[in-house]
């Protein structure tokens, strides 16, 4: 068993891609437990058999974000075996491909409920587990700028995502309303196939009412977006032009951000972008 005082990581989708590559970078640059979590003990097993290779030590621990009986598993053993969280990343997510034949109303809510329902699941099941001064990052996307909502700066739903009132109940309700209108076959005011993107826009916005939220807590926790760029994995089906290891870039940024650095924010690049008011 690992002691209470010792830092612990956690990683979502630890088990290839950008996580896979999140985890290598903690296991490099940060002092204490590297959770490499994944949904199948197997992959995830691999995955820390391969990091050994190169000399690091992560531990596998099972968490498919989109099983409560997971979440709560994983949460008592965070309780018995760790004491705390210091860094959490909220990297596990999905993506329909392109040439993808299921239907709109599938995609829509698969999408929606790993991307948007489960990451919040993990975030709020854990949150009260995370220690004072510590970080989470959520990995978001390019494809959550406000423009993937409607051009429209305008637009309804792109006034209620920059509210600054908004609160996370409030994204979550949106992005109901978003399903609903799939389930009708009604695209007034909502975009067509792109339930991706409108994931990715709510866990940016999410974000920020989290961190609007946190500002109150008295263990200075730091919640950040970003986005890891356009990165050569399964999901890209290795399209993208960044490494694994160049696109864990900006998400590890976002686990060592100083304790009076930015909160609810979103990055790409390594650099804070004005989501707010940039298309
Ligand atoms: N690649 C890009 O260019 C890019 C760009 C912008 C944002 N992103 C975001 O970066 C993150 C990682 O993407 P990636 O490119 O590395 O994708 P990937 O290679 O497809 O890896 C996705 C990871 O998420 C895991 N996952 C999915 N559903 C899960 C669940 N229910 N429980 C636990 N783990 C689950 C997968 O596990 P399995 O192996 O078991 O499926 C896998 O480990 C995603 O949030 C993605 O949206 C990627």
């Amino acid at each position: 068993m690992a002691s209470s005082l010792e830092g612990v990581a956690v990683v979502t989708g630890g088990n290839k891609g950008v996580g896979l590559a999140i985890v290598r970078g903690l296991c490099k640059q940060f002092k204490g437990h590297v959770l490499l979590t994944a949904r199948n003990e197997e992959n995830g097993k691999s995955a820390v058999e391969l990091l050994k290779t190169e000399g690091l030590n992560p531990i596998y621990e099972q968490l498919d974000i989109l099983s409560n009986e997971s979440i709560d598993k994983f949460k008592s053993r965070i309780e018995k075996n760790y004491g705390g969280i210091d860094i959490l990343v909220n990297n596990a997510g999905i993506a329909y491909k392109r040439a993808s034949t299921s239907p709109l109303i599938e995609k829509a809510h698969v999408t929606l409920q790993t991307n948007l329902f489960a990451t919040l699941a993990v975030t709020n099941t854990l949150l009260p587990h995370m220690r004072n001064g510590s970080h989470i990052c959520m990995v978001s996307s390019m494809t959550s700028k406000l423009k993937n909502v409607s051009q429209d700066k305008d637009h309804p739903v792109r006034q209620r995502l920059i509210d600054p009132s908004l609160t996370e109940e409030g994204v979550l309700s949106l992005m109901r309303e978003y399903l609903i209108a799939v389930d009708n076959n009604d695209y007034s005011i909502w975009p067509k196939d792109s339930p991706y993107s409108l994931s990715k826009v709510a866990i940016t916005a999410v974000t920020r009412a989290i961190g609007r939220k946190l500002a109150n807590d008295p263990r200075g926790i730091i919640i950040n977006a970003c986005c890891p760029g356009y990165v050569d994995t399964d999901m890209t089906s290795h399209r993208g032009v960044l490494t694994p290891d160049q696109g864990a870039v900006t998400p590890l940024m976002m686990c060592f951000i100083p304790s009076k650095g930015s909160n609810g924010e979103f990055y790409m690049e390594e650099k804070m972008y004005d989501w707010l008011n940039s298309d």
